[in-house]
């Protein structure tokens, strides 16, 4: 049995299906990634997960229990915590206000300021700092380690290198797998193909709101990811999306 399993969930937005019967699992210690370009369906897939989107057919199970019909606050209760796209800081209150903000959802757990700190030791100096002025990776480390501060058994990452320069994503990536061999289970969405193929243990593609490759790293070639992620049958006539590129 899986930590999060999503069994064949079909998601509309309105008339749109986002997502048509796409099933994964999530294991505790374990990185699933998705990937896919603008409008394949990744944060709707995210989002209904933390009970954002309800499905029009479909399951979530967390730890084997069914949570498809709970609201979100339960679902952060259970463990299951996302860092939406974009990250969401409070740009007025300071670095340490906003790890803070999220304390009234926190769960018992091994995560509290001081490990925090730990993990990411220049927010000691710029805690007092207003959230505005770090730097777009700083920003998504602050949004990481607020939801760490939930302690959190399934975290949720919706294209965390968005916008950041190579090192800064670099940055961000290089906490990741401490936390994984902890036991957290990551449900990641990443552009980027190839730092999602560095930390992933399983990788899975979206296209318009269809599963159209699935697999290890290890098993797959990068033209078959480049194929699945455009859906065009010959792979050589884009380059790979990368990082930098893709936005
Ligand atoms: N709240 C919403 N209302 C209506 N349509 C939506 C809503 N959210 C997403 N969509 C549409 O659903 C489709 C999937 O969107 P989604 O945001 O899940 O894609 P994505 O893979 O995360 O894309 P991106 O890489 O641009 O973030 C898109 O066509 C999008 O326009
Ligand atoms: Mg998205």
């Amino acid at each position: 049995m899986s930590l999060l399993e999503v069994r064949e969930l079909t998601v509309f937005h309105g008339q749109l299906e986002a997502l048509h019967n796409v099933s994964l699992s999530v294991d505790a210690g374990e990185v699933l990634a998705i990937i896919g370009a603008n409008g394949a369906g990744k944060s709707t897939m995210l989002r209904a997960v933390a009970g954002f989107h309800p499905p029009s057919s479909g399951a979530v199970l967390f730890d084997g229990v069914e949570v498809t019909g709970l609201p979100p606050e339960r679902r952060v209760q259970a463990g299951i915590v996302l860092v939406p796209e974009g990250r969401r800081l409070f740009a007025s209150l300071t670095v340490e206000e906003n790890l803070l903000a999220g304390r009234y959802r926190s769960r018992p757990g091994s995560f509290d300021l001081d490990r925090v700190y730990e993990l990411f030791p220049w927010m000691v100096e710029r805690r007092r700092q207003n959230a505005a002025g770090l730097s777009g990776g700083e920003q998504q480390a602050v949004a990481i380690a607020r939801a760490l501060l939930v302690n959190p058994r399934i975290l949720m990452l919706d294209e965390p290198s968005l916008g950041l320069s190579p090192l800064a994503a670099r940055r961000v990536y290089e906490v990741l797998p401490e936390l994984v061999s902890s036991g957290l289970g990551i449900l990641l969405v990443e552009q980027d193909v190839r730092q999602a193929l560095r930390l992933a243990d399983h990788v899975k593609c979206l296209l318009e709101g269809r599963e159209t490759l699935s697999g290890t790293p290890d098993e797959l070639s990068l033209e078959q990811v480049e194929s699945a992620y455009f859906g065009i049958a010959d792979g050589s006539r884009r380059p790979m999306p990368t990082g930098e590129a893709t936005r």
